[in-house]
């Protein structure tokens, strides 16, 4: 399927060009962490540790931020994706990976997790559909897409944007949230629902209580910008290209993303990401109520450079976090939340 494979490719090298970031959209430098000039603690105290809990299964992460979901299904996208399992194996971070569409079409596909298995056996990976695919799906086939990846949890991504502005896309979303509540009620395993870097309103953040969703992932702008990837994928005289420029800051930020889901008074989990780009800013998503947060783009690059950038990513993330956390005078994540103000 070379066109998928095309897309694919195309996806990753646009997506690591400047001009598919929004950078400094997403909201958090208009909020400050509260300082403590007086931490009464050892910096060695802070403790960056966390839990994924589902139906009294516990599994124990070394810290919050986990990988978002990025690739799958093609070649180049399977040497990524075995450095980026093999550091959420050594380290104990979730790793979202990318949709698995192909493999609804192509049961082969699903050998690549073979092979990412053997060389990470303990990763947390969590598995990834999107919702337009989702919709049109039988739950065995999506049931499969579980098993292949021995995942820990499923993300159902919703990508409007994005479909809206590929020639190829899948525009037809009816049913959507009913598709969600299907899942959720056959799948042995906790469903999060995410973005891909639009956000969410405060009303979608409501009707996803009514579906049972174990968490979502707000997946804000402030990143990489999908309208932007698919637009620059595009010749310049393209209609697309010059509709998709239109639509290049479109969406809710991070922050504002997370600031809604307080007012809708969600009962899930929440998790947090879009361009999140160092550990200050993860450390403020998790005072805004975060459980986890992920990173996508600043990953990828990384794993294209090779396991010592991903340990020196994931080493500056962490030492980031903990500072944060020391001078806010946080021994835990549970102590961080809600010291934040306004800036
Ligand atoms: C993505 N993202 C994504 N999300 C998803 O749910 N399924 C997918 O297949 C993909 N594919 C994908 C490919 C590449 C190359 C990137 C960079 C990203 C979206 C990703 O998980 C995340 O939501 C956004 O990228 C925002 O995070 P960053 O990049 O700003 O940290």
């Amino acid at each position: 399927n070379s066109q998928f494979e095309q897309r694919k490719r195309d996806h990753i090298r646009i997506a690591l060009d400047p001009r598919s970031q929004t950078d400094g959209q997403n909201g958090l430098d208009s909020i400050n962490l509260v300082h403590e000039a007086l931490p009464e603690m050892d910096f060695k105290e802070v403790d960056i540790s966390t839990s994924f809990v589902f139906q009294k299964q516990t599994i124990l992460l070394s810290s919050p931020i986990f990988i978002s979901s990025m690739t799958a299904g093609h070649e180049k996208g399977r040497e990524i994706n075995q450095a980026l399992a093999r550091l959420s194996d050594r380290h104990q971070i979730l790793m979202g990976v990318g949709s698995q569409r192909r493999e609804l079409e192509d049961s082969n596909a699903a050998e690549e997790w073979m092979a990412v298995r053997k060389q990470a056996p303990n990763a947390k990976l969590i598995g990834n559909i999107g919702i337009a695919q989702l919709i049109h799906t039988p739950i065995d086939k999506v049931q499969r897409l579980i098993e292949s990846t021995e995942a820990v949890g499923l993300f159902v991504h919703l990508n409007p944007l994005q479909e809206a502005l590929q020639p190829e896309g899948d525009r037809d979303f009816r049913k959507g949230l009913q598709a969600i509540e299907n899942l959720v009620k056959t799948v042995q395993i906790p469903v999060i629902v995410k973005e891909v870097g639009c956000g969410f309103s405060t009303l979608t953040l409501k009707r996803l209580q009514d579906a049972g969703v174990f968490a979502v992932d707000v997946s804000g702008k402030g990143g990489t910008h999908w309208g932007r990837v698919e637009g620059y994928r595009s010749e310049e005289s393209d209609l697309l290209y010059k509709v998709a420029q239109t639509f290049s800051n479109w969406g809710v930020s991070t922050l504002q993303s997370m600031l809604n889901a307080k007012e809708a008074q969600v009962n899930y989990q929440l998790w947090a990401s879009g361009g999140v780009r160092n550990g200050l800013e993860v450390a403020k998503l998790c005072a805004l109520g975060a459980s986890q947060v992920g990173i996508a783009k600043p990953f990828l690059e990384a794993a294209l450079a090779g396991d010592e950038a991903l340990e020196n990513l994931l080493q500056k993330l962490e030492l980031e976090l903990k500072i944060a956390m020391f001078c806010t005078g946080s021994k835990t994540l549970k102590d961080l939340q809600t010291k934040w103000v306004m800036s």
